[in-house]
């Protein structure tokens, strides 16, 4: 019989019968006071268990991240959220180890899906550290507050126009003076999608970077798709598996040095 002797074997015991144990309905103090935090606002689910309230706080418009201990209840919080259309980050930690998790910030941009495929591929990766917590965010999504917050960076970009992809650059524009001298020799790593060249985009992420006094932990990765004609150029990529895997260690190489602190 399970007793509090052992809080995680009581709560996956009370988390294994069938429905939500507390209803999938939120609490009704989070309902009624959930108008002070503003949409869009950034927030943490402890201990959310089934995930009554990071769903209900994902629908009420926030980015939201939730964790409990109990590996049960956080696959029924993925369920709930995805039942119910809404993202949201959920992860097995109790606060012990979530407030020593590393975060790796994954900012990507792609119009035709190859760096895309690309940032996802080091995400895989990198998921493989339990030491790390892996966050990719659309360029577009990604502000200040994300940069401040992340141990590590990947920057995977599109090179349109022998430059980094708009985007991809208004991205910067936005966190670089915010960032400027609050980050400085955090670790990061770049890869490129482009046609057949990619040299002055990762030239331009190169010099961010000295600007940002951040450190790249590897030559940038440049994937080349060929595409030469109008319509190969805007027709959606496939990444080979080979370069995906070169993207794959790249996450992993960072995720693992962040975990052991050797940056
Ligand atoms: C407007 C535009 C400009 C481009 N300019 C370049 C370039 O300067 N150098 C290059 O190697 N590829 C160039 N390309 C090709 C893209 O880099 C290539 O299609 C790549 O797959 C895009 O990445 P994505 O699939 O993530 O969008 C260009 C593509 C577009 C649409």
């Amino acid at each position: 019989m399970p007793t509090f002797d052992n809080p995680l074997q009581t709560w996956t015991a009370r988390f294994a019968k069938e429905g939500y144990l507390f209803g999938q309905d939120p609490d009704s103090f989070l309902a009624r006071e959930a108008y002070r935090i503003g949409r869009g606002a950034e927030v943490l689910c402890v201990a959310d268990g089934e995930g009554r309230n990071s769903v209900w706080l994902a629908e009420q418009g926030m980015r939201v991240t939730a964790f409990d201990f109990a590996p049960n209840a956080v696959e029924k919080a993925r369920r709930l959220a995805a039942r119910r259309g809404v993202n949201a980050e959920f992860q097995i930690s109790d606060t012990r180890r979530a407030q020593a998790l590393k975060v790796l910030l994954i900012v990507f941009h792609s119009m035709t899906g190859g760096a895309r495929q690309m940032a996802e591929a080091a995400v895989r990766g990198a998921s493989d550290e339990p030491e790390v917590k892996v966050k990719l965010l659309h360029a577009a999504a990604a502000g200040p507050d994300d940069v401040l917050k992340a141990d590590g960076y990947v920057f995977a970009t599109p090179e349109n126009l022998a430059a980094i992809s708009g985007v991809m650059k208004d991205f910067f524009d936005r966190t670089y003076y915010a960032a400027l001298d609050r980050i400085s020799g955090r670790p990061y790593a770049t890869l490129i999608c482009a046609g057949s060249d990619g040299q002055n985009a990762a030239r331009q992420i190169a010099r961010i970077g000295t600007g940002w006094r951040i450190k790249p932990i590897a030559e940038p990765l440049i994937v080349c798709t060929h595409a030469q004609t109008t319509e190969a150029i805007l027709a959606p990529k496939l990444i080979g598996a080979n370069d995906l895997r070169r993207c794959e260690e790249m996450g992993a190489a960072l995720a693992a040095g962040l975990a052991l602190g050797v940056f």
